[in-house]
């Protein structure tokens, strides 16, 4: 009944091949997809290991390099849709799982748990889990903030976590997705922002599922690790900005359990290192486009040249900063590629020190408030 597909780069091959065998074991999937990025040390290992995995499981363990299908930088967009493109083209299977390669903690409630909702009837399943409160930054600050203040009447600002990839499609739905130009163009770090965009777009009813595990990936150094995603993201929303998205999406979110407290201690990045960065990298061209932002924006950045500030950018300033980007920046642009990662960057440490510094349950309520907060803005005007 089902594909799942893998896309993956120079991930360790261990953790890859412990999934592809969890997906192999389960009754609903018939076939083993993995989409590597390139022929790298993964790439070599999973072709050796995948002839004897078919032959013990009985079902085909396939291994292809992706193709160049899209026209931004060839990244996991082009990965997601090779697979995509696969499911349709050379399989008659209804369902398509996606999940990332790096999920130390995957298992069997994953796949059944999306089948099930699947069973019910949803279009489109999106696994969710419990995230660091100082961690997914470009989700809240970059995604769930544009897609509030751009389309506040539909389902984009509700979804948990829209740069997810782990999600289930049904045929009909993986159809509309590869149709949709602006779909397959999109292969960098912004095709979950795409994914997303796309479903409520199409009008696909969506469930999203708590995974209680999570993902227990990697936490992120400094925040310089982030940077061509932060760009890719918010370049990915920028584009969509004149797009219309229907408003009566058909969407349910489970309900989700309680947080261990090893998940809310976790520090999301390294704060010290960070803080530098506001320092660095400044040119004369990125002090003239700070005439484009608010007063106190401008002058507190340009003061971080010294001594790093970012009090002044909490949630209102954001919301302005976020507008003047939508309609000024330019990706190809490298002063303003910084210039976004600066304030990106005073924005999460405002973040960290105003909200998350007061527990994780705070920070988590602060957040989704903030979602709504910027839907209400939009809506009403503030
Ligand atoms: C996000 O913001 O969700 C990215 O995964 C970085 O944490």
């Amino acid at each position: 009944m089902s594909l799942v597909v893998f896309p993956f780069k120079e991930e360790d091959p261990e953790v890859l091949l412990a999934s592809v065998k969890v997906a192999l074991a389960h009754p609903r999937v018939k076939e083993v997809l993995c989409v590597g990025a390139s022929e790298d040390h993964c790439f070599r290992a999973v072709s050796a290991a995948a002839p004897e995995l078919t032959r013990t499981y009985g079902k085909p363990v396939g291994i292809i390099v992706q193709e160049r299908i899209g026209e931004m930088r060839p990244g996991k967009g082009d990965g997601m849709n090779t697979g995509l493109k696969y499911f349709l083209e050379e399989t008659d299977h209804r369902r398509l799982h996606f999940y990332d390669a790096d999920i130390v903690s995957f298992s069997e409630e994953w796949i059944t748990k999306a089948e099930e909702a699947a069973d019910e009837g949803y279009q489109v399943v999106r696994h969710y889990f419990p995230r660091s409160s100082t961690d997914a930054m470009i989700t809240w600050m970059i995604t769930r903030t544009g897609f509030a203040l751009l389309w506040p009447r539909s389902a984009l600002p509700w979804i948990e976590q829209p740069l997810g990839g782990e999600l289930l499609l049904t045929r009909e739905a993986a159809e509309k997705l590869f149709a949709d130009p602006r779909v397959r163009r999109q292969s960098d770090w912004g095709i979950d922002t795409l994914y997303t965009f796309a479903m409520v777009a199409h009008g696909l009813s969506i469930a999203e599922i708590y995974i209680d595990a999570g993902k227990l990936h990697k936490l992120y150094g400094a925040l310089t690790d982030l940077k061509t995603m932060l760009i890719e993201c918010f370049s990915a929303v920028q584009g969509l900005k004149g797009e219309a998205v229907p408003e009566g999406t058909m969407h349910h979110i489970e309900y989700p359990g309680p947080v261990r407290q090893e998940m809310k201690e976790r520090i999301g990045y390294d704060f010290e290192r960070t803080l530098w960065l506001l320092r660095e990298n400044w040119t004369d061209r990125q002090v003239e486009l700070l005439a484009l932002f608010p007063r106190e924006v401008r002058e507190g950045l340009l003061t971080s040249r010294q001594y790093p500030r970012f009090s002044f950018m909490d949630e209102d300033a954001w919301a302005e900063v976020y507008r003047v980007l939508l309609a000024h920046f330019d990706a190809r642009d490298a002063d303003w590629a910084e210039l976004l990662f600066k304030l990106w960057i005073a924005r999460v440490l405002q973040y960290t020190t105003a909200v998350a510094l007061r527990g994780y349950d705070y920070a988590m309520y602060h957040l989704h408030r903030m979602v709504a907060r910027y839907v209400h803005r939009a809506l009403v005007g503030a």
